[in-house]
């Protein structure tokens, strides 16, 4: 049986409907952020990245790569097993108390991704409630329905950041019943932010618990980088908080911080937390340093939002569709999925400028766009030189020049 054509025939099928995805081949210099060196089969070329998540640059600060390299020469490089087996490494207990602190929670529980952490976490917790429904914001991050979806309890999607819609439901399943709502503090897509404050009203007039994933927001957002939670004055009132520390803490892992009982629930009956292998020492060394300096400085959440802001408003002025955001994440609309190919083809090969597309799955089909992250480290030169390079690629491609509320409207 000629097995190997199936596989052929699924890439034809991405390729054909234009979702086959491509990776740069990238190597990032410390340091030098957002300077990288692209690998082309022409030889390597300097490169600047306006698309990574490692969004304060944190990946590159001494005391992070300090910290890594310290402990990997202190302790070495794996944690030599899972949690349960010679794996439950000094500084991961550590860095556990860290995040416990950063959310004002009695106690944290790290994963070996944010993706494993939201998997783990929604679908144990819910199988833990008895009868529970899920209630889910219908733009929640793959990560969160493939939790939802392994729970196997019944679930409800209501309309994204919508909570007349999710009172309804809410009021639907009754307050007797286990209820669980999961929800993002800051959508990465569209850079939009939850009603937090509302959303605890409802899961208090209800009796539902709260889950929130704030993979795009900890570090960023809140007087110690707790995440919009913090920002909105609302940490308190959430039971489940979930985020990465690959993102804007530049290192590896994801986690959930709760109640004891709760986390001592998840650490002890989720398949995804007990059968892998522990984060190394040395990441997780790496992860506290950069929590810790967040929790202090606030240089970097300042200049990311004054980059930002600035992007927005250069772009915008070269009369480019940005998608107005109250946040760090900057869209910039194409709405057709080959030119936001080819746009991104042109940034990349003749103006050294390296934005991935976001095409469907990850957008719905007509929403297609570049998105932007500014750093910290994106100083003026780098944001001009940015503008007019979009701006010759939106000549080239005869794409239409106009703001994000004309474009918005058609
Ligand atoms: C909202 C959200 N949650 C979770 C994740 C997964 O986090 P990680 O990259 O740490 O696996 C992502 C993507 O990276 C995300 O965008």
């Amino acid at each position: 049986m000629g097995y190997n054509t199936y596989f052929v025939d699924a890439l034809n099928r991405l390729h054909e409907e234009r979702r086959y995805r491509v990776f740069a081949h990238l190597e990032r210099l410390a340091g030098r952020f957002p300077r990288a060196i692209h690998h082309t089969p022409d030889g390597p070329r300097d490169v600047i990245v306006w698309c990574s998540n490692d969004y304060l640059g944190m990946g590159q600060h001494p005391k992070v790569v300090g910290a890594m390299v310290e402990t990997a020469t202190r302790m070495g490089t794996g944690a030599g097993g899972t949690r349960n087996i010679a794996g439950n490494n000094h500084p991961l207990v550590l860095l556990e108390q860290e995040l416990a602190d950063l959310h004002g929670k009695e106690a944290g529980l790290v994963f070996t991704s944010g993706y494993v952490s939201n998997d783990a976490g929604i679908s144990t917790i819910a199988k833990l409630l008895p009868n529970c429904l899920i209630l889910s914001d219908a733009l929640n991050h793959n990560s969160m329905i493939t939790g939802v979806r392994n729970a196997g309890t019944d679930k409800v999607v209501w309309r994204h950041n919508d909570v007349e819609h999710l009172e309804d439901l809410l009021k639907k399943a009754g307050k007797e019943r286990a209820k669980l709502i999961v929800f993002e503090g800051l959508y990465s897509m569209d850079g939009d932010v939850s009603p937090i404050g509302k959303i605890c009203d409802l899961a208090e007039k209800y009796n539902a618990m709260t889950y929130i994933d704030e993979v795009h927001a900890v570090g960023m957002y809140g007087a110690r980088g707790g995440g919009q939670a913090e920002q909105q004055g609302e940490m308190g009132r959430i039971d489940v908080i979930e985020a990465t520390l690959a993102k804007a803490f530049g290192c590896l892992g994801g986690y959930i911080a709760g109640s004891h009982a709760l986390v001592d629930a998840v650490r002890s009956y989720a398949p995804g937390f007990i059968f892998t292998t522990a984060l190394p020492p040395a990441v997780c060394a790496a992860a506290t340093a950069a929590i810790r300096h967040l929790k202090d400085s606030t240089w970097e959440r300042e200049r990311h939002q004054e980059r930002a802001a600035k992007v927005k408003a250069v772009l915008s002025a070269a009369g480019l569709p940005v998608m107005p955001t109250d946040t760090h994440i900057v869209p910039v609309m194409v709405c057709d999925a080959d030119k936001c190919k080819q746009a991104t083809d042109i940034l990349l090969e003749e103006h050294g400028i390296y934005i991935q597309p976001i095409n469907y799955p990850t957008v719905p089909k007509g929403t297609e766009r570049l998105r932007i992250t500014p750093s910290p480290y994106h100083e003026d030169a780098l944001v001009h030189a940015l503008a007019e390079a979009l701006v010759d690629v939106w000549e080239r491609l005869e794409l239409p020049r106009k703001p994000f509320n004309a474009i918005a409207a058609e």
